[in-house]
């Protein structure tokens, strides 16, 4: 069996699998179930600093995107961090570590942009046996306002200020959490690294507005009659998150900075998909809101029964492997040719395909052989885009094959070349080096 136990940052927890700061954690009764449920940690719900707790809205704080069957694809929330008192947080914390020494306790913190704000709050979270702390700065709403979230996050120089800061006034691991609301986000997982944080964790939410009400005309969700944006998150931003890990883990000046991937883990296949992008383990939230807790349980079978297919004894077998093969698109291999295939047992004579091709493509389908309905690929037109795969209901129906070296491409007339030959080689590049 696979061993899919779990170190970050010498953290140890059962498996990968942590729950986001969010509401699956905001409560002892909530973490205590996940932990029964099989979750291997928790980020705990943002904790704020001493005084009177932060107010959150009494109507609808949530926005949903949803496929044709009313599976939710994307949630949108405007909740804020905890709006419990810190005391009542700090000793649940505590109490709950106690009992499940074994689980990853991690406590999300935000406070304002002063040390002494940061050095207030450092003991009282380290005195509850927390494994880490998570700066959260990412949170897009309500406290960015506030001049917190990610209005530290998107400023490199706080975060590497804050990072610091951090590390000089407790032992325990820092894990800062990042925003995606940025154009590049090597910038601040630069900034954490040089702060002296032992890892950065992301995505938190995107800025979003899911929808508008068209008879009010206001924003959902909808406070008596006005909404402001929210952060979003769910299966939506999974390729958003994908894109960031793997930059900041391919960049040569953070390919060794541990990485907690989060953004839309639904599945044991999302989780893996992570991992080998080059993060340490995974964060999950919207998936558990919902499912349930219960969902740990696909996900720890999942990946240990795929592993063990695969010959991967441990998550070090898996971390990373993705990423070499991530690159910039002007290395790609101009020689390798694919054209489509379809196969006419599973065709269901939609002609969806067609019609793609046909409006939007490359005219590389037909319609009609000798008077009868038939969708067949013209190889002479087929520039091997894959639209038609995407848009195909059968699933595959339509598939891409690989022209072998040697092989006459109709489209072109030429023969396919066995030889690597990319962007930076092409005779039609103005800077071309060959
Ligand atoms: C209702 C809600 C509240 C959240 N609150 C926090 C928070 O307090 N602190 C934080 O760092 N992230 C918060 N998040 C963001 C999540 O931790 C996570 O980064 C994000 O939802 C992406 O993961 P997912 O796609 O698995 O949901 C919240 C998300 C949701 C949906
Ligand atoms: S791969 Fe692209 S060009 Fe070829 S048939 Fe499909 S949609 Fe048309
Ligand atoms: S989209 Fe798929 S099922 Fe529909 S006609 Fe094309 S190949 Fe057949």
């Amino acid at each position: 069996m696979a061993d899919i136990s779990s170190n970050f940052l010498g953290i140890k927890s059962p498996n990968p699998f942590w729950l986001a700061s969010a509401p699956p954690t905001d409560k002892a009764y909530n973490v205590e179930r996940a932990f029964e449920a099989g979750w291997g940690g928790v980020v705990w719900k943002t904790l704020g600093e001493e005084g009177p707790p932060v107010v959150n809205v009494n109507g609808p704080r949530y926005g949903a995107i949803w496929g044709a069957d009313r599976r939710l694809l994307g949630l949108n929330n405007i909740e804020l961090i905890t709006d419990r008192d810190l005391y009542v947080n700090l000793r649940e914390i505590k109490e709950v570590k106690k009992k499940w020494p074994d689980r990853a306790m991690i406590v999300s913190i935000m406070v304002p942009c002063e040390e002494a704000a940061w050095k207030a709050i450092l003991p009282l979270v380290e005195e509850t046996g927390a494994d880490g702390i998570e700066l959260n700065f990412g949170c897009p709403h309500g406290m960015s306002e506030r001049g917190m979230g990610s209005s530290v996050g998107q400023v490199p120089e706080y975060i590497e200020m804050v990072a610091r800061w951090c590390k000089a006034n407790t032992r325990m691991p820092v894990i800062v959490k990042l925003t995606p609301n940025i154009t590049d986000i090597r910038y601040p997982a630069r900034a954490a690294q040089s702060g002296g944080a032992d890892a950065v964790s992301l995505i938190n939410t995107i800025s979003s507005i899911t929808s508008v009400n068209l008879d009010s005309f206001s924003p959902e969700p909808s406070i008596d009659g006005k909404g402001s944006h929210g952060g979003y998150c769910g299966p939506a931003v999974k390729p958003i998150a994908l894109n960031m890990v793997a930059e900041i883990a391919r960049d040569p000046e953070t390919n060794n900075l541990p990485i907690s991937g989060i953004g839309g883990v639904t599945t044991w296949r999302d989780a893996a998909e992570f991992l080998a992008l080059g993060a340490g383990n995974v964060q999950v939230c919207t998936a558990a809101m919902t499912y349930g807790f219960k969902i740990v349980e696909e996900m720890i079978t999942g990946l240990g029964n795929w592993m063990d297919e695969q010959g991967h004894k441990t998550l070090d077998d898996v971390i990373g492997r993705a990423v070499p093969n991530v690159t910039d698109w002007q290395y790609l291999n101009l020689n390798y040719v694919s054209k489509a295939k379809i196969n006419q047992d599973s065709c269901i004579k939609c002609g969806r395909c067609h019609i793609a091709c046909e409006d939007t493509s490359h005219q590389a389908i037909t319609s009609m052989i000798d008077g009868y309905r038939k969708f067949e690929i013209i190889e002479e037109e087929c520039v091997g885009c894959n639209l038609c795969v995407n848009v195909c209901p059968v699933e595959n129906c339509i598939t891409m094959e690989q022209l072998p070296a040697g092989s006459m491409d109709k489209r072109t007339g030429e023969s396919v070349s066995k030889v690597y030959a990319n962007w930076t080689q092409h005779p039609n590049n103005p800077s071309s080096v060959s």
